[in-house]
């Protein structure tokens, strides 16, 4: 019997297949500064408490002027620098969020908009922390089937508008932020290697935000007790003993599916959501917990944007080379989680490289275009809204 080889080894053989390679990546947080000390002075709470249960130290706020689609664009646009890639060469793109701007339309399709992709299709993912590892799958699958050539997957979020302020128990943990990553089809073997998606939605109501749509708002188990509308609900403690369990067995399964074992594990890139939780992880997997990339002191819990937000500070750092495995893991609300092995296909950040001159300028004339195209359609509609009504005219006659 001709055993079916492991998915790394058809990627490693190189069988004149197609393989999804990290080509970008660009990451962007507000400026805003919201300390442990800051927080003392809105809920009853303690710098040393929240440090030492947590790990945290600060994260950064939204301002009024930026959003999870004006984050998500700007991490975009770094990682097309770094790819060299122009938005019309964009296929695809994936937003994963839990705090979209809309229902709809999607941060995706700002997105795709105020790049100047005019031939990508766009949408948002909900899959919560996990959100960012599913969209990778996502974009791997479509490039692997040779649908897809070029795809930007981002991971942006604006929990601090969900948050309930009064909650001492969540309100701590979450901060803003954004991280991108471009993923281009190539025939060298390597890339996404193997991915683990999970989910139980019989844990749907230990880590919630309710919304529009529920069958009965009124007697809706989220709204019961704590849950309110809009704004986060979460069983910290289950979702600590849950996100430890599935952490390492995740990880173990996406290795195995990859023909790997730990010992071919460069490095982690773990979902920031609490220190301990990365602790624990690495002493039930043996691992040293310097191979985990943790910096979720700066930035708390980004949700969906933490895995590329730290994968960026990883590459800065210079800690990933060409050819390291890495594994991805994410954990979250649905209850979602989710384990990626990718082999490093690019060389190492190439410092301040933002592309060929012509492809950078020709990227910053579409953004130019976009922002006054869209300006000039709305002023346009205006317009014809106020002289259809000067004439007399109804619009559904135009
Ligand atoms: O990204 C999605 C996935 N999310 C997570 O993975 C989060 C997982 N959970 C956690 O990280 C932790 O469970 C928390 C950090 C949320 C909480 O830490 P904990 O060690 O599990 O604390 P606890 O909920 O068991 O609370 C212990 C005590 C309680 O007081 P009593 O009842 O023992 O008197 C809380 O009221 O700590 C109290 N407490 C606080 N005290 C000061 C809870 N929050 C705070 C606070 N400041 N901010």
């Amino acid at each position: 019997m001709v055993m079916p080889k492991s998915e790394r080894d058809l990627a490693r053989n190189g069988d004149g297949g197609i393989y999804a390679h990290v080509v970008g990546w660009g990451m962007a947080v507000p400026d805003m500064i919201l300390t442990n000390h800051d927080l003392e002075a809105i809920v009853e709470t303690s710098d040393e408490w929240i440090r030492t249960r947590t790990g945290i130290t600060e994260r950064r706020i939204a301002s009024e002027r930026e959003s999870t689609a004006s984050l998500g664009l700007r991490a975009a646009q770094r990682a097309l620098d770094i790819a060299d890639v122009l938005p019309t060469e964009i296929d695809l793109i994936i937003v994963a969020t839990s705090t979209p701007e809309n229902i709809f339309p999607s941060a995706a399709s700002l997105i795709q908009h105020r790049l100047g992709a005019v031939k990508a299709g766009a949408f948002d993912l909900s899959a919560a922390c996990s959100g960012f590892v599913y969209g990778v799958e996502m974009a791997n699958q479509a490039i692997r089937s040779g649908s897809i050539t070029t795809a930007v997957v981002i991971g942006s979020e604006t929990m601090s508008r969900i948050l309930d302020w009064q909650d001492r128990s969540t309100c701590i943990l979450f901060g803003d932020g954004a991280g991108a990553v471009v993923l281009r089809a190539s025939n060298t073997p390597g890339g996404v290697l193997s991915a683990v998606l999970r989910s139980d939605g019989s844990g749907a109501d230990m880590l919630s935000i309710p919304t529009v749509g529920s069958e009965d708002l009124s007697n809706s188990y989220f709204l019961a007790s704590e849950h309110r509308m809009f704004k986060m609900y979460m069983n910290g403690s289950e979702v600590f003993k849950f996100a430890t369990r599935v952490i390492g067995e995740s990880i173990l399964e996406a290795l195995h599916k990859a023909g790997l074992t730990l010992n071919d594990v460069s490095l982690v890139v773990p979902h920031q959501a609490n220190a301990r939780i990365i602790q624990s992880a690495a002493r039930a997997l043996k691992l040293d917990v310097d191979r985990f990339v943790s910096n979720l002191d700066r930035y708390g819990n980004t949700s969906a944007a933490s895995i590329p937000i730290a994968l960026c500070e990883a590459i800065e750092q210079g800690r990933i080379k060409e050819n390291d495995n890495l594994v991805f893991v994410g954990f979250g609300g649905g209850l979602t989680w989710a384990a990626m092995v990718l082999q490093w296909g690019v060389p190492p950040a190439i410092e301040g490289f933002a592309g060929s001159r012509i492809k950078r300028q020709r990227r910053r004339a579409s953004y130019f275009l976009a922002r006054w195209g869209m300006r000039l359609q709305r002023w346009g509609r205006t317009i014809n809204r106020f002289t259809n009504r000067l004439l007399g005219r109804s619009e559904q006659k135009d």
